[in-house]
């Protein structure tokens, strides 16, 4: 597995707004937008393109477009919705995919309450969306669900991940190409499953239920 955290200060800026428990509900959609669009751009460094040839209005030149099958976005909900728009505002001709998963905020199992995907993902690049990697536990299993369904590759984005969720990952996806991309690597998670220093329910915090 790959991972990629990410290293610019207009992220770890729009990041240090998100985590601050002043930050409204609109302002914090606004910046989990931006900072999707930022980290899309390192996740969609492997798209695979086809060469094409067009013409300009002076000459004939070389240029790529993105292979069929499209790419497929999946979100996670709810949370991974609030992820939509950024991702697909870089990567606009991609099929979009849902899959509905909680976590049990006691044992950390989620379960996964709804899917519309298409039951055939052989060959489909595959971006899956999650603004919090805690446990790991809830984006272990939608990789898994990807893959079983045939996905030729997986890459993650989140806003934060805990190096205990990392781990996690790492040890169930082993032999599979998955690529993971972090707003943040946090130091830990606390005993309640919640990454630290982080930004709380990212959920509650975006729909404003906290
Ligand atoms: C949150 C978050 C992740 C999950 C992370 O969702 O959006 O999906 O928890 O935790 P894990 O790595 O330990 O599985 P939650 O289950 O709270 O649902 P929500 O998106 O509906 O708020
Ligand atoms: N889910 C969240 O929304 N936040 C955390 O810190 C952990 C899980």
């Amino acid at each position: 597995m790959r991972v990629h955290v990410a290293d610019h200060p207009l992220i770890t800026h729009k990041l240090t707004v998100l985590r601050d428990r002043q930050t409204s509900s609109p302002v914090f959609r606004q910046l989990t937008e931006e900072l999707v669009t930022l980290l899309a751009y390192e996740a969609t460094r492997n798209v695979r393109v086809d060469a094409i040839e067009i013409q300009t209005p002076v000459t004939k030149t070389q240029g790529v477009k993105i292979s069929e099958p499209r790419p497929i976005v999946v979100p996670i909900l709810r949370a991974g919705l609030g992820m939509l728009e950024g991702m697909v505002k870089l990567l606009p001709t991609a099929e979009v995919g849902f899959l509905g998963m909680v976590r049990d905020e006691q044992t950390f199992e989620p379960t996964t309450y709804a899917e519309r995907l298409p039951d055939d993902l052989s060959d489909r690049q595959c971006f899956v969306l999650d603004p919090m990697l805690a446990t790991g536990g809830s984006l272990g299993a939608a990789i898994t669900f990807l893959f079983d369904r045939g996905a030729q590759d997986v890459t993650a984005i989140c806003l934060l991940g805990a190096p205990e969720g990392v781990a996690a990952i790492e040890k169930q996806v082993e032999g599979h190409d998955v690529t993971l991309v972090l707003g943040a690597l946090d130091e830990r998670l606390n005993e309640k499953g919640y990454i630290v220093p982080g930004l709380g329910d990212a959920g509650d915090r975006l729909y404003g239920t906290a």
